[in-house]
């Protein structure tokens, strides 16, 4: 079965072409970060008119790199949330439209366990991995969550625990602006740090005990405090100009003495280290046969190094397996669209033409706060 997959949740317009297997015949994407780099951030209203204009191409590309007529497409899967509503909204009508007209079926998917799906992909000429074994804890961090769930077979999910407030994405990107690094903030972050010291200044961990939820957001205000004596103060009027979004986002002014590359590194640290102990600590709690990492966070590089180690120090070196999905996999893409729908295809999910954006959507029951 050949599935095409469609995601327009956020900034990324992108189509897929995957097999129920989870081989990766074509993956596109088409990013906007060029669109919103001048205002430090994502603008809804320019990513949805983003899509609107790039998604034609972006499928054609997909089914013309998978050496595949629209014909020969055996399902159509598409991102109904969580996400940007005008965003959604674009993927959702062209992946319906294309369902009506091809008569196949339409299979709405949920984008956080399009990220979770991710790790059952194999990418062209890839040599494929054995499937993750169940009951495995995932650890899912992206720009607007982050996650500890049990996964107990294809499709079950229970939710361990969740940031009360800022998710590790967004603590990345945040940390990124306060240090005038530019946007996206993971990978700027993880570049500055690679010059720096980890342990060059202590800043704040929030382990709320020995639950499984996350705090992100006292660790932004300690840098912020950090970075303050070495910033230099704009003219009040230009200030006012930078607090609308459609206005262009300047970055702000330091001394040049300020230690960027150790402020990064410690910074990077004090996420990556509550994220890999509280991750470790739930696979041994629920007796885990793997631990899984998702979402764009999972591409950080010192997350990877963080969780195997902290496997091996608290597991032993034959525990569990570190699975994380290849790198161009781990930010959004459609192919992990497609092959989560694979998997829920059958289970006999499938939706009609009553399905609608769901802005809000959450992988386990209640909706997010
Ligand atoms: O999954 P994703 O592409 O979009 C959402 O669903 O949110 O995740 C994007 C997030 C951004 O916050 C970005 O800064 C972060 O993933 N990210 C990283 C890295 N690459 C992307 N964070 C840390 N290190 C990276 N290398
Ligand atoms: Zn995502």
């Amino acid at each position: 079965m050949k599935i095409l997959g469609i995601e327009t949740s956020c900034d990324e317009t992108a189509a897929a072409v995957v097999t129920d297997g989870g081989r990766v015949r074509s993956n596109v994407i088409s990013s906007q970060i060029a669109l919103h780099r001048a205002h430090g951030g994502v603008v809804p209203e320019l990513a949805a008119r983003g899509h609107v204009t790039a998604i034609i191409p972006v499928v054609e590309t997909a089914l013309r790199e998978a050496g595949l007529g629209r014909a020969q497409i055996d399902a159509i899967a598409v991102t109904a949330g969580p996400g940007l509503a005008g965003s959604l909204l674009v993927g959702v009508n062209v992946a319906k439209a294309l369902a009506y007209a091809l008569r196949r079926p339409l299979v709405p998917v949920n984008h956080l366990e399009g990220h979770v799906y991710a790790n059952w992909l194999t990418l062209p000429g890839a040599e494929p991995v054995p499937p993750p074994r169940f009951p495995l804890v995932c650890l899912l961090v992206s720009g607007g969550h982050t996650e500890l769930i049990l996964m107990t077979g294809h499709g079950q999910y229970r939710h361990l625990g969740r940031t009360l407030d800022d998710a590790a994405g967004e603590a990345f990107d945040k940390g990124a602006r306060l240090l005038g690094l530019g946007y996206p903030g993971g990978p700027a972050i993880q570049r500055a740090a690679a010059e720096g010291r980890p342990d060059a200044f202590p800043l704040p961990r929030a382990w709320l005990g020995e639950g499984f939820d996350f705090s992100f957001s006292g660790l932004k205000t300690a840098l912020l405090r950090l970075v303050e004596p070495y910033r230099i103060a704009e003219p009040a009027a230009d200030r006012l100009k930078t607090s609308t979004p459609f206005v262009e986002h300047r970055p702000p002014r330091f001394r040049s003495d300020l230690p960027v590359a150790d402020l990064a590194a410690s910074y990077q640290e004090a996420v990556v280290e509550v994220l890999a102990v509280k991750a470790v600590r739930a696979a041994a709690a629920f007796d885990a046969a793997t631990l899984l990492l998702a979402g764009g966070v999972a591409a950080n590089a010192a997350l990877r190094e963080r969780l195997d180690r902290e496997v091996i120090e608290r597991l032993g070196t034959d525990a569990i397996p570190v699975r994380y999905p290849p790198l161009e996999l781990c930010t959004d893409n459609a192919a992990m669209i497609a092959g989560a729908a694979g998997f829920a295809l059958k289970r006999g999910v499938q939706g009609g033409w009553e399905v609608d954006v769901q802005p809000r959507l959450a992988l386990v029951g209640q909706a997010q706060r």
